[in-house]
Formats: structure tokens, sequence, C-alpha cells
């Protein structure tokens, strides 16, 4: 054990007029994740440290944060992963507003994720037994199905943070993939086309920030080049 600094970003809007770091001592283990440390913080030493978390075990997605400049989950993050000598920056997401202190507004991550999945995919009409896919067709979005919107690829994007804030995200791009790829959906070309506009997939500069960030290791970056290959050819069939 040793005693490490938990340097946090705090803001509290009925208080605070601008954001602060408040540092906090604790002991811990080098192989103490960081959501232990901040539980540690919050029942032992500050009731009021605001953050979400649920699963604690890198699933449910809800505890995307930044420490010490890198987007990850705090429950996914050793103390021992870092230079903890210094002591350790915590830091709310990028890009979203926050509301108070670690949380931050993610409604507009699930907008863009509205927005390119509006209705239930259509799937094959019924059958009298199973839908089959092959194992090939099932491959082709095995990587997709991983995603535990966390929204640490939205709220790393240059794309979205500085050029358009309206670009629906990666993570939305992701998920349509998922749908265009089944074999066992029929409206495919109705989904690329609602991604197929200026604030959907072609907003995508392919940066690569989302590919690197992704606590699941999801390969999105390709996932959404694969996407733009299969869109162009219907482009092209619509000009005159
Ligand atoms: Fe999180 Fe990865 Fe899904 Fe983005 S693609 S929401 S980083 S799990
Ligand atoms: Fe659920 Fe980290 S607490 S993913």
């Amino acid at each position: 054990m040793a005693t490490i600094t938990l340097k946090i970003r705090r803001f509290n809007p009925d208080t605070d007029s601008s954001p602060h770091f408040e540092a906090y001592e604790i002991e811990a283990a080098p192989t103490d994740r960081i959501l232990d440390c901040l539980n540690k913080i919050r029942w032992q030493l500050d009731s009021s440290l605001a953050y979400r978390m649920s699963c604690g075990h890198g699933i449910c997605g809800s505890d995307g944060m930044v420490i010490n400049g890198k987007t990850c989950l705090a429950c996914q993050e050793l103390v021992g992963d870092f230079d903890y000598s210094k002591g350790i920056t915590v830091e709310p997401l990028q890009y979203f507003k926050v509301i108070k202190d670690l949380v931050v507004d993610i409604d507009p991550f699930f907008e863009g994720f509205r927005e390119i999945h509006p209705a239930e995919p259509q799937a094959q009409p019924t059958v009298e037994k199973e839908r089959l896919q092959s194992i090939e067709d099932r491959a082709k979005f095995d990587d997709a199905i991983k995603c535990i919107a966390c929204a640490c690829c939205t709220a790393s994007c240059p794309v979205d943070i500085k050029e358009d804030p309206l670009y629906v995200g990666p993570a939305a791009v992701l998920r349509a993939f998922r749908y265009i790829f089944d074999s066992r959906f029929v409206d495919a070309d109705a989904r690329m086309q609602i991604m197929n506009k200026p604030h959907g997939i072609w907003a995508c500069k392919t940066y690569y920030r989302c590919t690197v960030v992704c606590p699941k290791g999801i390969k999105v970056t390709k996932a959404i080049l694969e996407a733009k290959d299969r869109i162009r050819p219907a482009d092209k069939k619509q000009q005159p």
C-alpha cells in the first residue's frame, strides 16, 4: 500500500462559478482500480463527490472519465497503470456538459444513436424455424456488438469536440454498421441512407481516436471505413 493523491476536477453548478481541482490523499495498492479509489474518497472522505458507476467490471459503460489525460473506464484502470508518485488527475469526459463533478450529460451521445436507429431493424419475413446465419456472416459484426455505449469514443473524437459537434459520433455509426452487416435484417439500404449525410458517416475524418480509446478494444475506425465503402456504391446509383 502507498499514499497516493487523487486530484479531482470538481464542479457543483449550485455553488461554483467555475470548475476547480480538489486533492484527496488515500491509501491504495497498485492493484486497486481507480474506481476503488473514488469509492474510498466518497465513502470515507467526501460524500459530495459525484460520479457514475454500476457494474464495476467494464460492462455497463457508466464510468467513462479522463484519468491522467487518458479517456477510459475507471473500473478498468489500475493505480499501478499510472505514475502515481506525482498524483493522479481525474476529470469528466470531454465534449459533454458537466452536470456535477465527474457526471456529464450523456444525452447528445444517445441522440446520435436515436438518429441512426429510428425504428427497430426489419428482420427477414417470419420463417417456420430459426433464421440461419453462417459463421462467416456472423463474424462480420462480431466486433461491433461488443460496444457498451460508454461514450469514450465520442468524448475523444476531434470531429465531435472541435469540428462538427452535430456529428452523430463513432458509436452511432458502429451501431448502424452492426445492423447493415447483419444478414438477418433486410433494411440495410434504409439505414445506410440515414447515415449518408454531412453530420452522419461522412463527418468522420478517420482520426482513429475512437479505436485508440475504446475500452472494449473494438476496431471502430475500421468498421466506419467498411460502412463508408458499403454506402459509396449506393451513392453512385442515385446519380443520374
Ligand atoms: Fe465505448 Fe467503444 Fe462503444 Fe465507443 S465503441 S461507446 S468507446 S465501447
Ligand atoms: Fe460499469 Fe465501469 S462501472 S463499466
